[in-house]
């Protein structure tokens, strides 16, 4: 008898599908925008990362064909060999400038930061001290690292202390801590984790992903939201989320930026960023530079959402920025939720096991400056409808 060798995916794929746990990915066919046309249909679009509407800003799709009449559009090379262009290096500059550091390095995307950066600062023999609800691809680049990973609790110092104490035998050590959680929208306390790191002489990194573009003075990121400048040592983002475009960025010390090209595997091993998306990043940089408008709209967006939810008497969780979860228990319910929502024209991902936590699962809002309060409020009457219908809210 001839073995199946994939049988036991089929099985595993089946079995998704019953716990309601198998992920349905949609077609998109528009630009990303408030509204989008999904599976053929006209939604308003509450899922994506799109914060500030750059996706498809004019400017950023003006200066990506520039460049492309230029530059071309493929990079041909790793960037060591022969594929760092003028542009690479204007936008490194700009993104150091903005970000008030002495360096920023970029890379395919922000998973690849992670990946490159974790396993350049430390390896065999050091110990990494990590929240324990951090992005997987932090978690990816722990175990890359071939590092002892000691988990503290979420957003927990006095326990990151504890854990520190309690950990004797080590070359070097780092604390990573994620700086917006993508699940729950919650920030990390950085000032005091950044005491913590200070007092016991620790490297720091924090993965700013979705609070580039979002948190601090005109989005300049957690650390300029907390006023920690020169006081965390990694700073790592992402071109994907509120820059609208891809794309990953470590920014802090020079001596660190200067190693992550001699060290990070993906800088060394992976083709880099292709020339549109350089150019159009270099565009999001001037249009954030320029004005504060997006970013203020963005907040003033997710303030009255997150109220008028509230008020509903949905359980929003623990949220602090745009990101804003719609807590709903068991898969199943979150699934049929997302489904009827889409019915009413809203499309809105729900979220289950394992992204978060088994009995967790939830509907995940993403707020955007691109959303007019019409958008918002026709939102907000069909969340009204579908909760009622399905008994979570009275
Ligand atoms: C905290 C965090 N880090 C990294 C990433 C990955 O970013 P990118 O999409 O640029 O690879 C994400 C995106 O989901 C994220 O939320």
């Amino acid at each position: 008898m001839i073995e199946d060798k994939t049988a036991w995916i089929e099985a595993e794929i089946a079995s998704l599908r019953e716990q309601g746990l198998f992920a349905h990915i949609r077609t998109l066919s528009s630009p990303q925008g408030a509204w989008l046309v999904v599976d053929g249909q006209r939604v308003l679009n509450f899922s994506s990362n799109n914060y500030l509407g750059l996706a498809n800003h004019p400017r950023l799709v003006e200066a990506a064909k520039r460049a492309m009449d230029t530059h071309g559009v493929g990079p041909a090379a790793v960037r060591s060999i022969a594929g760092t262009m003028d542009l690479h290096l204007e936008l490194e500059e700009r993104l150091a400038r903005f970000k008030g550091v002495e360096a920023a390095v970029t890379f395919q995307s922000g998973f690849m930061a992670n990946l490159a950066t974790i396993p350049a600062l430390v390896g065999r023999g050091d110990v990494i001290f990590s929240d324990r609800l951090n992005h997987a691809s932090i978690i990816d680049g722990c175990r890359l690292s071939r590092a002892q990973v000691v988990a503290y609790e979420h957003n927990d110092p006095d326990d990151l202390r504890q854990q520190i104490a309690a950990t004797t035998e080590y070359r070097r050590r780092l604390i990573v801590t994620d700086g917006v959680f993508s699940m729950d929208g919650d920030i990390a306390p950085l000032p005091e984790i950044a005491q913590i790191a200070s007092e016991h002489g620790i490297l720091l990194m924090v993965d700013d992903a979705h609070g580039e573009g979002v948190l601090g003075r005109g989005g300049r990121g957690i650390v300029d939201h907390f006023g920690l400048h020169g006081q965390v040592d990694v700073e790592i983002g992402t071109l994907s989320k509120a820059f609208g475009v891809v794309g990953g960025v470590v920014a802090g010390n020079k001596v660190i930026a200067d190693w992550l090209r001699q060290r990070g595997r993906p800088f060394l091993f992976s083709s880099a960023m292709a020339v549109p998306d350089i150019a159009a990043n270099i565009a999001a940089v001037d249009l954030l530079e320029e004005s504060t408008e997006l970013v203020d709209r963005l907040w003033r967006n997710a303030e009255y959402f997150k109220q008028q939810m509230q008020s509903l008497g949905f359980d929003t969780g623990e949220t602090q920025t745009p990101i804003v979860p719609v807590m709903l228990g068991e898969a199943p319910l979150a699934q049929q939720f997302s489904r009827r929502m889409f019915e009413e024209g809203v499309f809105v991902m729900a979220l289950g096991f394992p992204t978060v936590p088994l009995g967790k699962a939830r509907l995940r809002v993403m707020n955007s400056a691109t959303h007019s309060r019409d958008d918002l409020d026709k939102t907000l009457e069909s969340f009204a409808r579908v909760g009622r219908e399905l008994g979570v809210i009275v």
